[in-house]
């Protein structure tokens, strides 16, 4: 898989280059570029945004500077890539999306700051026949500086479903939200059996996978119930 990242602070990537998938570019399992913004700004104070129409406050990100740069990125990739901009008012991202994003070739990420950039460059994006798709991908309900910190959850997110990026192909198929009818994950132990006066649940140690799996099922289902209700869907009483 091929990863573009676009952004005013590419540092704020460096976090690609650690860990899972810094190894998995190193096998050239991803290759993941990231780009300066203001590489493509053109007036002498190389700007990358202006007033908004209409009014209000803080600044919008220019669409001259952003279309300059995602062609170019284009023009250098063998296939259409997906474009996804990370913004607190796009779809919800979720482990179904994770999914798959995993199995696309070309994915380049737009990385916004200030109030946001132009509406106009993915409305232009979405209807180009140069580009697989645009998607516009909120993290959560809250607001962050810019689209960098999403950036990072969303490649790590997906980057990790890639066959051969994780270690054991186990994990992914028991994590949490990985099925449509899934709990969230139980808890977890390693020795030693006691520590601070607490102990690793004996049903754990008793070498009785029956019941061992009973267990994290129910402790999955506990959890789920009191962290996550949203995610227990009621069957309805007349089709039981
Ligand atoms: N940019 C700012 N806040 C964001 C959020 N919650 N999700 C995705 N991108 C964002």
């Amino acid at each position: 898989m091929k990863v573009d990242v676009v952004s005013l602070f590419p540092a704020y990537l460096d976090p690609l280059n650690l860990s899972l998938l810094g190894k998995a570019q190193t096998q050239g399992l991803v290759q993941v570029q990231v780009h300066d913004l203001r590489n493509w700004a053109t007036d002498p104070h190389r700007s990358v945004d202006d007033t908004p129409y209409g009014g209000g406050p803080g600044m919008v990100m220019s669409p001259l500077v952003w279309g300059s740069a995602l062609d170019h990125i284009r023009e250098g990739a063998q296939t259409k890539p997906t474009l996804i901009i990370p913004t607190p008012s796009g779809e919800p991202f979720s482990q179904v999306l994770a999914a798959e994003f995993s199995r696309a070739e070309h994915l380049v990420f737009a990385c916004g700051r200030y109030e946001g950039i132009d509406s106009r460059v993915g409305v232009h994006y979405s209807s180009s026949e140069q580009w697989e798709k645009v998607r516009e991908i909120s993290i959560g309900d809250y607001v962050l500086a810019g689209g960098e910190v999403a950036t990072l959850v969303i490649i790590e997110a997906i980057t990790r479903l890639i066959p051969g990026v994780l270690g054991n192909p186990q994990s992914v198929v028991d994590d949490s939200f990985s099925r449509p009818d899934s709990f969230i994950e139980g808890p977890v132990y390693t020795k030693p059996l006691g520590w601070r006066g607490l102990e690793v649940p004996e049903v754990l140690r008793s070498g009785n996978h029956g019941a061992i799996e009973q267990w994290r099922q129910d402790q999955a289902q506990a959890r789920t119930r009191k962290y996550r209700p949203d995610l227990l869907t009621e069957i309805p009483p007349e089709q039981v």
